[in-house]
């Protein structure tokens, strides 16, 4: 049986880097059923919206999608593809691996995943002005709603996570010492959790700010973090700045109806076309993807075969200091796979 898969190639060096992707997922010698869907400005421009109801259908029917960079149309009415999706397929956990790959980077062991909650907190767009004597905008007030339904699910995740893969300890990355209810909530939750895992996966937790300073002094010191919505988000630009940036971060957004996987960097639309584009992070999203099925044996080989590529057979795109190309790269990962 084949795995059923929404496939949207997406904008800039999206087609390029997807097609690689691809190569190398048909290499490991699983079947694949793809149904290649429109998204970004390619679909604006076939269709007239950027996330046609055709593409919904797609992902809601195969529940998985492997997803290309979009770019964002600006100055028109159009809300984002990317929140679109995650309220559409309620898409609660956003993973970012982060492992240093390249020798040479600035640490040489580094192995994180952090875990975002990506539906709540500050980022449910609760907020308004408050007007003060002539100023209509004296006072803007945001609400962070957390809720214990919330913080069980993603928290839950991180450490059946761990346990799926190995994982020896989880970090909850708090500010309960402040906010005492929307973070220690969250932290409450997090550590009844950790009881549970007792003897399986160590846990401890930490507070963000502190947590921010030991990512840069001792990142070895972290195995799986799991966190809320707007610490995650500056925390995990942080961990993929670690290991050489956008190049080689995926990203996976695992969801309730759906989960949707990419790589973190955009359409890169100045050397779109161009065939120099790096593909790796959209494959390690991929490998992603293989991991979310239960293929470990084989995530595990696309990410052995990518560093393969780029550190026994220097077979490195121009950002990473080489000269091959997109398709060269796909073809050496593929190699390595078969
Ligand atoms: P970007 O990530 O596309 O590019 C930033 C820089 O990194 C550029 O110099 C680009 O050439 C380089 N770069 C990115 N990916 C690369 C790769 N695989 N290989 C080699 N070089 C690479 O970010 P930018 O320029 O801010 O955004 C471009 C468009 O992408 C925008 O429309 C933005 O909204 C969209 N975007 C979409 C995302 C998504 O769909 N998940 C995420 C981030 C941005
Ligand atoms: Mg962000």
């Amino acid at each position: 049986m084949p795995y059923h898969v929404t496939l949207i190639p997406g904008d800039g060096i999206g087609p390029e880097i997807t097609a690689e992707t691809v190569k190398v997922l048909e290499a490991t010698g699983l079947q694949w059923d793809w149904d290649e869907q429109l998204a970004g400005v390619a679909a604006v421009d076939a269709t007239g919206t950027p996330l046609p109801d055709a593409t919904i259908e797609s992902i809601r029917h195969r529940k998985l999608a492997l997803k290309g960079p979009l770019t964002t149309p600006v100055g028109t009415g159009f809300r984002s593809v990317n929140v679109q999706l995650r309220k559409e397929f309620e898409l609660f956990a956003n993973l970012r691996p982060a492992r240093s790959l390249v020798p040479g980077g600035r640490y040489s062991d580094v192995d994180i995943v952090l875990i975002r909650e990506n539906l709540e907190g500050l980022y449910v767009g609760v907020e308004h002005f408050i007007a003060i004597g002539g100023d209509p905008r004296a006072v803007a007030e945001s609400i962070a709603i957390v809720t214990r339904a919330g913080c069980e699910r993603i928290i839950r995740y991180a450490f059946e996570y761990a346990v799926r893969h190995g994982r020896k300890q989880v970090t909850i990355v708090h500010k309960a010492n402040i906010l005492k209810m929307v973070s220690g909530l969250f932290l409450e939750v997090g550590q009844r959790i950790a009881q549970e895992y007792e003897g399986r996966i160590q846990s401890n937790d930490m507070i963000v700010d502190n947590c921010a300073m030991q990512l840069v002094m001792r990142p070895e010191q972290f195995d799986v973090m799991v966190t809320t919505n707007m610490f995650g988000d500056i925390l995990s630009d942080e961990v993929s700045g670690l290991v050489g940036g956008l190049g080689l971060a995926p990203g996976a957004n695992i969801g309730i109806h759906a989960s949707i996987f990419e790589a973190v960097h955009g359409s890169a639309p100045d050397i779109a076309g161009k065939g120099i584009a790096n593909p790796a992070a959209q494959m390690l999203a991929a490998a992603m993807m293989l991991d979310h099925l239960g293929e470990l044996a084989r995530g595990n080989k696309v990410r052995a075969a990518i560093e393969a590529a780029i550190v026994q057979d220097h077979v490195r795109t121009r950002d990473l200091g080489g000269t091959a190309s997109t398709r060269e790269f796909g073809d050496a990962v593929a190699k390595r796979v078969a």
